[in-house]
């Protein structure tokens, strides 16, 4: 099964990192307001944030509403933590993401994988003082052979999001060091959490560069 894209996007299903399987559902669109598409356990404290912040969130949680749906669950509230983090419902888990015009969920039944981050990020936003907290020196040489820095902070952040649930730590980015060899996405741990490590050696990757995003999908079998 691949992406579902609604109308309006600004990319198209081909553009997503591939769903390595079919009981996985993705459902991607145009960040619009859907707050009123909100349940109710959702909607604590967003009538207060800016519009573009309701945009955001009310987007990826209709998006995440119609990958439910496309798995035949019972549409059911995305709680937040305090950290943002979202708390899944018992039947499913997944990942949201949203950049300026994009919104996406992915989503399957609990149990079919351990974990899963998705990320999505629109292209041109990293500056070069922002390279020293995000990237290892290894991966600021490889951003000067040419690498994409979108490419490689939407992999991080996909990872970030997939490891998140399970370690319930913050991992340093320059503790996490990506790399793209002939193609070939891969990522290792350079921290101290033993925690860290094992899921890193089971942690799978796909992602796409495009014209005006990068999109990254991790996941934990
Ligand atoms: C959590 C984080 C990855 C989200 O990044 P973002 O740029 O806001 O990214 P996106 O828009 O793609 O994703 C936001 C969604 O991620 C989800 N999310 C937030 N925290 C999460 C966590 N800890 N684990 C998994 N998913 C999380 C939420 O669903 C959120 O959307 P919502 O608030 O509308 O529900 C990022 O903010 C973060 O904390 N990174 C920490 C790691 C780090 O060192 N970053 C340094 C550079 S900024």
């Amino acid at each position: 099964m691949s992406w579902k894209v609604e109308p309006g996007a600004s990319l198209t299903a081909e553009d997503l990192p591939l769903l390595p399987f079919s009981d996985w559902r993705g459902v991607a669109g145009p960040v619009v307001d859907a707050t009123i598409a909100l349940l109710p356990e959702e909607q604590s404290g967003v009538s207060g944030w800016a519009g573009k912040r309701q945009r955001e969130f009310s987007s990826g949680r209709l998006y995440a509403r119609r990958a439910m749906q496309d798995l035949d669950v019972t549409a059911q509230p995305i709680r937040r933590k305090e950290n943002r983090a979202p708390i899944w419902p018992a039947d499913v888990s997944g990942s949201l993401t949203h950049c300026d015009d994009i919104a996406a969920a992915v989503l399957c039944r609990r149990g079919v994988l351990r974990s899963v981050g998705l990320d999505i990020e629109c292209r041109g936003r990293i500056h070069e003082e922002l390279y020293r907290g995000l990237f290892t020196t290894k991966e600021q040489a490889s951003i000067r052979a040419g690498v994409s820095t979108t490419l490689l902070f939407a992999v991080k952040e996909a990872i970030y999001k997939a490891l998140h649930p399970l370690t319930a730590t913050f991992i340093d980015f320059p503790k996490m060091e990506v790399a793209l060899l002939r193609g070939n996405l891969t990522a290792c741990y350079l921290g101290d959490m033993q925690v860290v490590h094992a899921l890193m050696s089971e942690l799978q990757l796909e992602a796409r560069l495009l014209e005006r995003h990068a999109a990254a999908l991790a996941w934990i079998p």
